[in-house]
Order: C-alpha cells, then sequence, then structure tokens
C-alpha cells in the first residue's frame, strides 16, 4: 500500500484537465497585428531591437496534421510557488510528445540559479505522471535568482547547448517574466538558437493585461483563503468576542484581498491602491478601522473581520517615499545591512534625508527593522515579513482607548492575528488552475513548435467553458516600460495593480458600509474537485466581473 499520497492525491492523477478545442489537435498560427508597449516606445525599441513589435498570435484548429522535428526544451520555476505549476510542465511535455514522442524535457532545479549551475533532471513520464494535478513547484524547486547578467546568460547557454536545448520555458511573475524578454533579446541577438518562452505565474494576480487574463495560482490560492477566512468569521460570530485581523499575502497589488472580500463580506477590507489614490496616512486607515469597530460596539457588536493586504505599508505615501529612499540606500551599501540592528537603525536614520528620517524615527522597533531586512533579488522588500496586522491592531487599539478616555465609546476591543499566506501558495489546484496551466502548458510547446521567442503563453476567454478558451501567444516587449529601481532605469513588465475603476473593486466598494455594520459573512468552504461544473469550475469573482459584459 502506498502510504506516502493522501486519497486525494490518488484520485487527482487520474484527474484530464479540460483543453480548448484549438489545443487539442493540429493547429494554425494566425498573427493578430503587430503590438507596442503603452509607454516608453522609443527607448524600448532601441533596447529589444529584435524582439520589439511582433504581433500577437492566436492559435485556430487546423485540418492539416503537420510534421515536427524532435525538440529538447528546459524549464524554470520562478519566484514563489503557485498552485498550477506541476500542470504547466505535464501541459509542455505532453504537449512536446505529441508534436514528436522524441522530443525530450529539461527542469532547471530551484529556478534560474539551476541554469547558472547547471543543475537539472531530465522529466521522463514516470516523473512527471506522480505530480500531475498536484500542487506546490517540488518537482523540480524554484527559487529567485535574477537573470540580467551577460556572465549568467553564456553559463545558460553552455549548458543548453550540452543538453541540444533549443527552447526555455520560464514560470514567473512580472520580474521573471521581464528576465524572460531581456534573455530572449539576448539569445536572438546573437543568433544563439535558443528560443525562450514565459508562463504568467504568481498568486498575486498583478500579471495581467488584454491578452494574458490571469496569472495562475490566484484563483486557488483565494479560494483556499476565502474558506479560512469565512472559517475565521464563522469562529468569530460564534463567540462573539473578538476582532480578527488578517494579512493577507500578495507582495504589491491588492487583487487576493479584494477577491477573497468579495468571496467573504468581511466588516473591512483595506485597499492599498486606493489608500494611495487618496494619500491617505496611517492614521487615516487606523480611523477609518476605529470607527468600525466604535459604531458595531455600540450597537453591543464587539467582533469583527479586517482584510489588511501584505503591500499596504507600501503603497501610504510617506511610507513608499521612506521605503523607495531606503530601497536606494540599501542597494548602494552593504554597510548598512550588516551593522548590527540598534547600530542599523541611527545609521539609516543618519543617512536619510529629514523628512524620511522623521518617520523611520517614529515607528515601532519592530517594524522599522523588518523595513530594513534583505531585499529580495529583484530588490523588493519583503513585506510578507511586515507585521502590518500587529501594527494597524495595536494603533487602532491606542486610538480607542484614547475615544473612550473622551467618553466617545464605549466596548471591548480583544485581538487576534493572522497571516494568510505560505499556507496557500502550494494547495492543489482547484479545477480552473488545473486545466489553465494545463492549457498553458501545451500553448508554451506549440508556440516553440512554430519557432517563437520572446512570447508569452496566453489562454483567454476562461471564463467561457475550456472548449471556448482561446489560446496564443503575447510578445513580451508590449508589456514592458521603464520603472526606477534599485538606484537606476530598468526596462520591467509593469504590474497590474486594482483598477479602482474596475467593476471588482466598485462591486466591493458598492458594498462595504453595509459590510460594516452588520454582520453578513460568507462561508466559501473548501475547493471542489469532483461534482458539477458550477461548484468545481467557477473562476475567480475578479475575473467574472472583469469579463462580465
Ligand atoms: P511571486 O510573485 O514570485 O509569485 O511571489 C509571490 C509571493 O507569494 C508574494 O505574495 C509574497 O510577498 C512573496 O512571494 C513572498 O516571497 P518569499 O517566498 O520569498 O518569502
Amino acid at each position: 500500500m502506498n502510504n506516502t499520497q493522501s486519497a486525494l492525491q490518488l484520485a487527482r492523477k487520474s484527474y484530464q484537465p479540460k483543453l480548448p478545442k484549438a489545443l487539442r489537435g493540429a493547429i494554425e498560427v494566425v498573427e493578430l497585428g503587430k503590438t507596442e508597449p503603452a509607454t516608453h516606445k522609443e527607448e524600448l525599441k532601441k533596447l529589444f531591437p529584435n524582439t520589439y513589435g511582433m504581433p500577437i498570435l492566436r492559435f485556430v484548429e487546423s485540418t492539416k496534421q503537420k510534421e515536427y522535428p524532435a525538440i529538447n526544451v528546459g524549464i524554470i520555476l520562478s519566484g514563489g510557488p503557485a498552485p498550477g505549476g506541476h500542470n504547466v510542465i505535464s501541459g509542455l511535455y505532453d504537449g512536446l510528445k505529441t508534436n514528436n514522442k522524441d522530443s525530450r524535457l529539461f527542469g532547471f532545479i530551484l529556478g534560474p540559479g539551476g541554469l547558472i549551475n547547471h543543475e537539472y533532471k531530465e522529466l521522463t513520464a514516470d516523473i512527471i505522471d506522480e505530480y500531475r494535478n498536484t500542487g506546490g513547484f517540488d518537482l523540480i524547486g524554484t527559487g529567485r535568482t535574477k537573470l540580467e547578467k551577460e556572465e549568467q546568460f553564456e553559463k545558460g547557454l553552455e549548458i543548453m547547448k550540452k543538453l541540444d536545448i533549443k527552447a526555455l520555458v520560464i514560470v514567473g511573475g512580472d520580474d521573471s517574466n521581464t528576465n524572460a524578454a531581456i534573455l530572449a533579446e539576448y539569445y536572438q541577438a546573437k543568433q544563439a538558437g535558443i528560443q525562450v518562452i514565459g508562463c504568467p505565474k504568481t498568486i498575486d494576480g498583478d500579471l495581467k493585461n488584454d491578452i494574458v487574463e490571469a496569472s495562475f495560482g490566484f484563483d486557488t490560492t483565494c479560494k483556499i483563503y476565502s474558506e479560512i477566512i469565512g472559517n475565521i468569521e464563522r469562529d468569530c460570530n460564534s463567540t462573539r468576542k473578538y476582532w480578527h485581523f488578517i494579512k493577507l499575502m500578495g507582495r504589491s497589488a491588492s487583487h487576493i484581498a479584494l477577491e477573497c472580500a468579495l468571496q467573504t463580506q468581511p466588516n473591512i477590507c483595506i485597499i492599498s491602491e486606493e489608500v494611495a489614490a487618496k494619500n491617505q496616512t496611517l492614521d487615516d486607515i487606523v480611523t477609518y478601522i476605529a470607527k468600525a469597530v466604535a459604531e458595531r460596539a455600540e450597537r453591543g457588536l464587539n467582533f469583527g473581520t479586517v482584510l489588511i493586504p501584505e503591500g499596504l505599508i507600501e503603497f501610504i505615501p510617506a511610507m513608499k517615499s521612506l521605503i523607495a529612499e531606503l530601497n536606494d540606500l540599501l542597494a548602494d551599501t552593504t554597510e548598512g545591512q550588516t551593522a548590527k540592528q540598534s547600530e542599523q537603525r541611527n545609521w539609516v536614520i543618519s543617512r536619510l534625508s529629514t523628512k524620511n528620517a522623521a518617520i523611520f524615527a517614529s515607528l515601532p522597533e519592530s517594524v522599522a527593522a523588518q523595513l530594513t531586512l534583505d531585499r529580495d533579488p529583484h530588490g523588493n522588500v519583503c513585506v510578507s515579513r511586515i507585521e502590518t496586522e500587529v501594527l494597524l491592531s495595536s494603533m487602532v487599539g491606542m486610538k480607542l482607548a484614547q475615544w473612550k478616555a473622551e467618553g466617545k465609546y464605549v466596548g471591548k476591543f480583544a485581538t487576534q492575528h493572522h497571516f494568510l499566506g505560505y499556507e496557500g501558495r502550494c494547495g492543489f489546484p482547484s479545477n480552473y488552475d488545473a486545466d489553465y496551466c494545463y492549457a498553458l502548458g501545451c500553448t508554451a510547446a506549440q508556440l516553440i513548435f512554430a519557432g517563437k521567442t520572446g512570447y508569452m503563453a496566453s489562454v483567454r476567454n476562461t471564463v467561457a467553458p475550456a472548449d471556448e478558451w482561446v489560446a496564443g501567444g503575447a510578445p513580451l516587449s508590449m508589456m514592458l516600460n521603464v520603472e526606477h529601481r534599485r538606484g537606476k532605469e530598468h526596462p520591467v513588465i509593469k504590474k497590474a495593480l486594482v483598477d479602482l475603476e474596475g467593476r471588482p473593486f466598485k462591486e466591493f466598494a458598492s458594498h462595504r458600509e453595509e459590510w460594516a455594520r452588520e454582520t453578513e459573512y460568507v462561508f466559501p468552504g473548501p475547493i471542489q474537485y469532483f461534482g458539477p461544473s458550477e461548484l468545481c469550475d467557477k473562476p475567480t469573482k475578479t475575473l467574472q466581473l472583469e469579463k462580465a459584459d
């Protein structure tokens, strides 16, 4: 008896992901017209002369079965795990084998570092079969090494030549796909004979545009968090004695918090993009929450739920300017990083501009220290390590204590804190993510056989039944803009933040006052894998609202 695999794992092995019609047999590649980025056109044209302006591609069913030569392909999983990654690999594998059974697939170990350090494993049918429809990235692992230097590109080329690899698939978020764009251009410029294809991954949901309607993993992760939030809400409404402050992963954009709010109807949900747009201060946010607490307390409701997006701190304008200065300061020197913590605080204060030094000095020591922790290799603050939920609840507590002393508030304010982060990134992919990822993998294989490079695999129209999904490719160069990062200008894929004019936010905003006042919790329960389609295959509310006519 196999005792290392759960009953669900065994049952999911035989799930056959649904594919769009156009990916089930022979295809024809249709070009849909040239593209260009939305901004910085001239700069980007100069930086990407070989991959700029390519057309959007769409696959359509064909009656002509073509013959394809066998091809060796490499794959890298990059950045944080996201449910469905293993299905990208199995879709890619099946797509390669269907067109030519002698094709081979190699996985680079622990992310881009595996390519540079020549650590890889060949992915064969027996290995792949063990990982179909499972969560996690543990088949080959992932990492955050930034592929940016010429010597890294050359090291990669060396191993790919040795393994006769002709195409590389990079599965990642905005930063990793930016690297894919740069790598594609580099190999194309030197006629290295290596195609590079990107694949949109991130639970954060902030890699999307007209052609790429969702990053994989967002669907499953939001459903896992929403199940837990619903359970907390039910506990909250059962015992009626705690305010639960729940921080939700999502490095920058608030898509996860917004989607979970739409699914669970908490009393409060902060949306970072709105905070930035309204130029709110930390005190504005604290006052907003404290008022809702006080109003519920007047009606004897001393309990509630507050959702806080992980990236909030970077969207409070004053904090944003502080973090930007800290990023430049810490990127320029290792002195500040290595100084002892207490000395480092003074070291940082002495080097910041007067305004930012004052803000930094006013922060609780723990939060100030969390802001100066090592950046990730892309220069980002590690927001998952900043305890915003504790910061906010303690500041709300202080405000309520002050109001109590002034006779403006009568109530009890006991808190619980939660951080829903890592527990959502490796769950069994929902049917949506299992199908979407498998289709993305097959799409990447077709882009490779079509000889394309500098493209992101794209599968859209995913609110419709899978039959009607539209597969093809979107040029990576059309997603780029130029941004100031780590003290310099860089071409990067623009993050898709929550659109305050978009339907998902408007839907939330139209209900939030009522949700704050009343107790209208919704309990989504666990993801369903077997059963009727309306229960098992529904995409996120965000996507449904975005695509609603
Ligand atoms: P990706 O964008 O690379 O998919 O990562 C997303 C994320 O899960 C964020 O939500 C979170 O802030 C971050 O990764 C945590 O990173 P780490 O795994 O390095 O702690």
